[in-house]
């Protein structure tokens, strides 16, 4: 179905304890160890599938992405449209990016704005061209050697976003001077309702047996 080298979509045997203690650093669950630090327990083991994946994927994106959106419209409220930038700009890096334990979470695009948000790897771009292709709305979970990947699209579903990732006649202008001011090099106009802006990425890497 994917044509994809080396990766594959695939079932593995890991603590799923350990998976959910990466949530948080606080969590109680890797008592006295660092999740960074943190083995596979031995004893025990639970399955972590695509399923599981795609659960803990979905939850944490479903959140941040409610939020994000909240915010932002709540900054356009009092600000305007580039206020909301403004708010972006400071804001949506911590919002979106995750960084935990084995696990890690960010939004990704072809046409960023962000820089930090570009395509990394042919993983990326793969997972990218698949949803440009076939227009999938469910996420994809793949498995490599070292780590689980989950991908979930994130498409234009609003006309609130061409206000800033639309074409000319859609931005707003105030939006647009603050993007030119943040974003020198911004990728990410020019889009249409439907069209696909961007990923979430979550990797959570596996660490090695012995
Ligand atoms: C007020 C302007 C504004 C609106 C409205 C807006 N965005 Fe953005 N968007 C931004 C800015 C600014 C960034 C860069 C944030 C950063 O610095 O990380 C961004 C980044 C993104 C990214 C991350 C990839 C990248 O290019 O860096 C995605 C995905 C995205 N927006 C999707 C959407 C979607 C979908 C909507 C509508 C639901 C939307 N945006 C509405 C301003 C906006």
């Amino acid at each position: 179905m994917l044509r994809l080298g080396k990766a594959k979509l695939a079932v593995a045997f890991v603590g799923l304890g350990l998976f959910w203690g990466c949530r948080t650093s606080s969590s109680g669950h890797d008592s006295g160890k660092t999740a960074r630090q943190a083995q596979v327990p031995v004893e025990k083991p639970q399955q972590l599938d695509s399923i599981a994946l795609v659960a803990l994927g979905d939850s944490l994106t479903t959140a941040r992405q409610q939020v994000l959106l909240q915010r932002l419209l709540q900054a356009s409220e009092k600000e305007g449209w580039g206020g909301a930038v403004r708010y972006c700009y400071h804001a949506a890096e911590t919002l979106a990016f995750y960084q935990g334990g084995n696990l890690s979470l960010q939004r990704i695009a072809e046409r960023y704005r962000n820089p930090k948000d570009q395509l990394k790897d042919s993983l990326d771009r793969a997972a990218f061209a698949y949803f440009q292709e076939t227009g999938a709305k469910t996420p994809i979970v793949w498995q490599t050697n070292s780590a689980w990947y989950y991908y979930r699209p994130i498409y234009i579903i609003m006309p609130t976003c061409l206000k800033c990732h639309g074409s000319k006649e859609d931005l707003d202008a105030l939006a647009l001077t603050e993007i030119r001011k943040h974003y020198p090099g911004d990728k990410a106009t020019g889009f249409q309702m439907g069209d696909l802006r961007g990923l979430w990425k979550m990797a959570y890497s596996v660490p090695s047996p012995e």
